[in-house]
């Protein structure tokens, strides 16, 4: 038995849900591109679950069910009034409010279909509120309650902010939460089904797999990015600071994969969002510097960009605070963790591999008192 580092090139499982083909992304056969471009993050959580794009009546009713289930319990805002809310992590509190979400879910152990998708609607639907909430309370101010005519895009922004979202900023966040709503089996969606594998429930699948996330070499990279722009300041200091993480072999967040090697189709959409909301906010240097720190990495290694590196930028425009980058994008992915999750359970097989052992062979037993 010998292992493969990091399951490298390893395919673990079978899915409908998404694919990466020669660089290319899709959504149950459509193309990332055309979905970024043309659909609305609803109908891609419907894609995702149903495995076929919605007519006008079905997204009508998810959507609906969606803003029906978006308040949270009280019990959960309550409970974040016992954690040491000016040092835990808003990803720490994602990952224990979602796992309390569970306790307060009567179905949470009904494993039958239909309360299957029950809860992937409310899962869905409560965890922007969890993260703007949480946000909020941190701060000394009430959550906001989310509005019953707006979609998940405009009501995460406005619980947030407390404010009416602007067009342009609904429009950066839908595409975002569009292009960071799947990609195959990521250490976070393997993560969700190895859980469920074991015939566990749909809240520790989702709860397992935001602790994955949460990790800088997975999701926890965008928060990375912002804090190496803020680090770097100006773009005539970028040069400079990429070449001595170089040289110390330190890594470059926001670079890198080791699925895509010739470039993340999802970079190029942000790339543009980051251009167009930092011209509008004023500060065009975090676009500036970004460009930067990528035309000198890749001048000295083929790394190109990935979801992460201009996501940073995006999100810093639309008044996310830093922190709270890694939480969005769980926000998003739940929706592809979910479609993984209900996949897994339609075809379940415990998910058990082997270990090449690697430490010392047979040893004889000494008892304690000889040791
Ligand atoms: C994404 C990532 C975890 C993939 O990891 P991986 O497939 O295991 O690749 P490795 O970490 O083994 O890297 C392979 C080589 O590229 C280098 N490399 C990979 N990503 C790098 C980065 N972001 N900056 C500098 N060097 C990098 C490694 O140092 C290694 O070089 P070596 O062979 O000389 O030792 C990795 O590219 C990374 O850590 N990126 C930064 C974090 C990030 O942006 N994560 C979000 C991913 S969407």
């Amino acid at each position: 038995m010998t292992a493969t580092r990091g399951l490298e090139g390893i395919v673990a499982a079978t899915s409908s849900v998404s694919s990466i083909i020669d660089d290319t992304l899709t959504y149950v056969g459509y193309n990332i591109d055309d979905l970024t471009k043309n659909a609305s993050f609803e109908e891609v959580i419907y894609l995702l679950w149903h495995l076929e794009l919605p007519n006008k009546a079905q997204l009508q009713d998810l959507k609906q069910q969606l803003v029906d289930h978006m308040e949270i319990p009280q019990e959960v805002i309550d409970s974040f009034k016992t954690y040491p809310i000016d040092k835990v992590h808003p990803m720490a509190a994602l990952r224990t409010a979602v796992s309390t979400l569970g306790l307060f879910d009567e179905e949470a152990d009904v494993m039958d279909k239909e309360a299957n998708f029950r809860k992937a609607i409310r899962l869905q639907a409560k965890m922007p509120t969890i993260v703007a909430a949480f946000s909020r309370i941190r701060n000394g101010e009430d959550p906001v309650a989310p509005r019953k005519d707006y979609n998940i895009a405009e009501n995460f922004l406005y619980m947030l902010n407390g404010k009416e979202p602007s067009a342009i900023e609904v429009e950066a966040m839908d595409k975002a939460l569009v292009l960071h709503a799947d990609h195959e089996l990521n250490a976070s969606t393997f993560t969700a089904r190895v859980c469920v594998a074991t015939l566990s429930d749909m809240y520790s699948g989702v709860t397992a797999a935001i602790g994955a996330l949460k990790g800088p070499l997975h999701g926890g990279a965008n928060e990375q990015v912002m804090k190496m722009l803020t680090e770097i300041g100006s773009v005539d200091k970028a040069e400079k600071y990429i070449l001595d993480k170089l040289e110390n072999k330190e890594k470059i967040m926001g670079f890198g994969h080791r699925v895509y090697k010739k470039g993340d189709p999802r970079a190029k959409f942000l790339r543009d969002m980051s251009k167009k909301l930092t011209d509008i906010t004023g500060e065009p240097q975090w676009y500036e510097i970004s460009e930067k720190v990528r035309e000198v990495l890749t001048s000295k290694k083929p790394l190109p960009p990935n979801v992460d590196f201009y996501s940073a930028s995006v999100y810093h425009s639309l008044g996310i605070d830093h922190d709270l980058f890694t939480p969005v994008f769980a926000v998003s992915r739940v929706s592809g963790w979910i479609a993984h999750i209900l996949e897994q359970y339609e075809n379940n097989r415990l998910i058990r591999p082997r270990a090449e052992y690697t430490g010392p062979g047979m040893r004889v037993f000494k008892p304690l008192e000889d040791r």
